[in-house]
């Protein structure tokens, strides 16, 4: 794998974690966890193993200015703001919609972090963001445009180091080895890896880590919002261009791009009744925190997949966490 140029902003290795007292309470599979809800940067998340590449990128060619763009609350906004103050960028991000009476979760996370929020009031998210790209060039302002979760060939090229990442994890003697207490998957690995997908740029990642270096292990993307077509072409045209990217030799079509649309819900950011059970099942049996509108619905997900048989008692899979806890309390009128 040939690696863009890269700034250290994450704190990695992210942990990996046996889930014992769900596995326990399911009864079987196996559940480990990823914690990359743990990557820093003002509350952490996927985004900021993008970041890393995205925003070298955006040094490269001496930008000034970072421009993005997301739903109301956006963690990609919200880690975006945090990585730009870091380096000394000013920060726009467009936001979906009016601004709410009040700033809670992402966006009161983005207002501190110093970002200049733009709403995008009634118009196209993607539209406002070229019109403000458009004038802050024409400024002189030197800007540098982050598709929506940064998901691109230079974002996703971070998801496939992730899982050079997980790979070495499996291999440490310090982490899962033949030591006392040792936690005892050395090299073994893990028959899927489960996690929230939606602007594909995670999914497209860990697809090409996985193809390149764990080639037994299912990539298996839950979507929060796209329909399967969506979400499967968005997936193996951002992989295909990452694989490329980082000169290995791989294509992908859709059909072999593994995802399951079957837990969106009520919808993108909707949380129900499902949502809510699951996100109290984990933090109350493993202090483990997730979010209404990713891991909520992603690792509820997994669960009735295992409850339902398809993913087996015998198997040992890996939620992956991709973070999103911050906009719990935008949620807290309708989490108890
Ligand atoms: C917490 C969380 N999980 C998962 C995702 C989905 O990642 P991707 O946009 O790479 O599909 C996001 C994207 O915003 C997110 O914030």
């Amino acid at each position: 794998m040939n690696l863009p140029s890269r700034i250290p902003l994450a704190h990695l290795p992210t942990p990996i974690e046996p889930l014992k007292r769900l596995t326990a309470h399911l009864g079987g599979a196996e559940v480990w966890i990823k914690r990359d809800d743990q990557t820093g940067l003002a509350g952490g998340g996927n985004k900021t193993r993008k970041l890393e590449f995205l925003l070298a990128d955006a040094q490269g060619q001496n930008a000034k200015t970072i421009i993005t763009g997301g739903a109301a609350q956006s963690n990609h906004c919200r880690q975006t703001a945090a990585a730009a103050a870091k380096l000394g960028f000013r920060c726009i991000v467009v936001l979906r919609g009016d601004p709410p009476p009040k700033f809670t979760g992402n966006i009161l996370l983005d207002d501190l972090l110093g970002a200049e929020i733009v709403w995008t009031h009634d118009k196209e998210r993607e539209e406002v963001m070229q019109e403000v790209f458009e004038k802050e060039k024409a400024s002189g302002s030197d800007p540098y445009l982050i598709p929506i979760g940064g998901s691109n060939k230079i974002g996703a090229a971070a998801y496939a180091d992730a899982v050079r990442e997980l790979k070495e994890q499996l291999n440490s003697p310090l982490l899962f080895g033949d030591v006392p207490n040792g936690r005892g998957v050395r090299g073994e690995g893990f028959s899927r890896i489960c996690f929230a997908s939606s602007s594909g740029g995670t999914h497209a990642g860990l697809t090409v880590g996985a193809k390149a270096l764990m080639p037994s292990t299912e990539v298996l993307g839950i979507s929060v919002d796209e329909p399967l077509d969506v979400l499967k072409n968005n997936v193996a045209r951002i992989a295909s261009e990452t694989a490329s990217f980082l000169n290995l030799p791989f294509t992908f079509t859709p059909d072999d791009i593994h995802a399951n649309t079957d837990y969106i819900g009520k919808g993108y950011a909707l949380m129900g009744d499902y949502e809510r059970e699951t996100i109290r099942l984990l933090a109350s049996l493993e202090g483990v925190l997730i979010d209404p509108v990713y891991s909520g619905k992603a690792f509820g997900g997994m669960i009735d997949l295992i409850r339902k048989g398809v993913i087996k008692k015998e198997e040992r899979v890996l939620f992956w966490h991709t973070g999103g806890q911050m906009a719990l309390f935008a949620y807290s009128d309708q989490l108890r």
